[in-house]
């Protein structure tokens, strides 16, 4: 498969953030298209082309437009609707929308004025990871630019269609990107997942009929209005349609996003990205960040699209393609891992909070080797009291990376009780060498 860029084709021109630069390659005519369309038709098409959403779980995007209810509610009253713009990318390995917004944040505010105006939303926010200073300066004064050329604010581009749009600043937290977490974080609480239902469609910002999107299925949308259904869908598979930004990281000779059609192979990413670095070997990857289950040398053929890794037992996630070779650790990588999701867990639920302080003592156990066979079955007692029995997605994630480790390489964990400590270690690799008990 060739690559396929859309999102990142002008990221390398100059001044490519600015609204001139931006106009200049045909920007802002998704919006004109929009503008010209009926609401409801624009959720149709973006429904037909088949976006699903790039945060993570692959929703359909078009569909939770279409939940949005219109009209007054039981009680008479039509409540304002609110389209949030999840851009708190934080998931180890996950890099994607960061980029696109530092180097076209007007794809994005682009996108914003259409989901807003084909859901009916007068207010919208884009949700920024607290830590990405330069990305919300670009942001606010990209806003300001679009504000001043009149595609925001009252009656845009003489439609009658009013948006004000609001960039948020999140202090830092993983937690937050959870889209009802996010919610309450942006009404000024602090930032803990909610029950649903309701879900945010029907009681979300303000307790208001709410979309939350991730910022690459926002940015995606006016590609589609522009261009249409026939060419989105000539990407991509049947189910999962459509180019996605692909995240290549750590031992790859060159890392950096590639935009290129669902249901590409880790292989052939790979041979746009130079191979893994010179003189090593693949040992494992993620295919969608820290959260989803890990791979091997074995699954680079897998379709990265989202049937194809479910089908292989991962999901594609953010589809953060994170490369480890042959010097790696699998423990000490799980390890810094499980360390990330104890700290962020937002301690609401029992299995999540205590459940991954305890998967950090055992790690840190094993990974010295002072572990014991009996704490590989601890280990995996602990993931599953989390998997599936916390409140939210996180307690899920930190589990992945516990359960497919000891599934791919159960042998190495047990190799640091032989060895005495990490085989990886220098030190140690050495001696164990040496004594000729090495199975790497
Ligand atoms: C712990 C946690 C963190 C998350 N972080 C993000 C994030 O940073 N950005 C994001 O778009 N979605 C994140 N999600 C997924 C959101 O809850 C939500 O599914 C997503 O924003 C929906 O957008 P989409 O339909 O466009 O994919 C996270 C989920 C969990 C459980
Ligand atoms: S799973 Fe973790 S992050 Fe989610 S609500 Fe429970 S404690 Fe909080």
């Amino acid at each position: 498969m060739t690559l396929t860029p859309v999102l990142s084709k002008h990221w390398a021109d100059p001044q490519s953030w600015t609204l001139d630069a931006y106009r200049a390659t045909g920007g802002y005519e998704g919006l004109r298209a929009a503008l010209n369309t009926d609401p409801d038709d624009v959720i149709a098409t973006v429904k037909a082309a088949g976006l699903r959403g790039r945060g993570g779980a692959g929703f359909p995007t078009g569909m939770k437009w279409s939940f949005i209810p219109q009209g007054p509610g039981p009680d008479g009253v039509t409540k304002p609707h609110y389209l949030v713009v999840n851009a708190d990318e934080s998931e180890p390995g996950t890099c994607k929308d960061i980029p696109l917004m530092l180097a076209s944040p007007h794809t994005l505010i682009e996108g914003v004025i259409i989901a807003s105006y084909a859901i009916r939303a007068n207010t919208a926010f884009i949700y920024v990871r607290g830590e990405v200073v330069p990305v919300l300066r670009r942001l606010q004064a990209a806003v300001a630019e679009a504000y001043a050329a009149g595609y925001l604010g009252r009656d845009i581009a003489g439609s009658g269609f009013d948006l004000e749009l609001i960039v948020h600043a999140g202090a830092g937290a993983y937690i937050c990107g959870e889209e009802t977490a996010l919610l309450d974080s942006l009404e000024g609480r602090r930032g803990q997942p909610r029950l649903r239902p309701p879900f945010p469609a029907v009681a979300g910002l303000y307790a208001c009929p709410t979309v939350v999107n991730n910022v690459e299925s926002i940015a995606s949308v006016p590609s589609i209005m522009r261009n249409g259904v026939d060419w989105f869908r000539s990407m991509g598979t049947e189910k999962s349609p459509g180019f996605t930004l692909y995240s290549l990281s750590g031992h790859v000779a060159r890392p950096g996003q590639y935009e290129a059609p669902l249901g590409i192979t880790l292989r052939e990413l790979l041979d746009y990205a130079g191979g893994v670095r010179a003189g090593h070997t693949l040992k494992f990857w993620t295919p969608g960040g820290s959260s989803t289950p890990i791979f091997t040398a074995e699954h680079l053929e897998v379709p990265l699209d989202y049937e194809g890794v479910a089908a292989a037992g991962s999901m594609l996630g953010t589809k953060a393609l994170q490369i480890f070779d042959d010097t790696t650790c699998v423990v000490r990588a799980v390890l810094r891992w499980t360390e990330f999701y104890a700290h962020e867990s937002c301690g609401k639920c029992t299995p999540c909070r205590e459940g991954t302080y305890w998967l950090v003592q055992l790690l840190k156990r094993l990974e010295a080797g002072e572990g014991t066979e009996g704490d590989l079955d601890k280990l995996a007692d602990i993931a599953d009291n989390i998997n599936g029995k916390s409140f939210c997605a996180l307690g899920d994630g930190a589990a992945s990376p516990i359960f497919s480790s000891l599934k791919h390489f159960r042998e190495e964990y047990l190799d640091h009780q032989r060895n005495g400590g990490c085989p990886f270690d220098p030190a140690r690799a050495t001696a164990w060498a040496s004594a000729g008990e090495g199975t790497q």
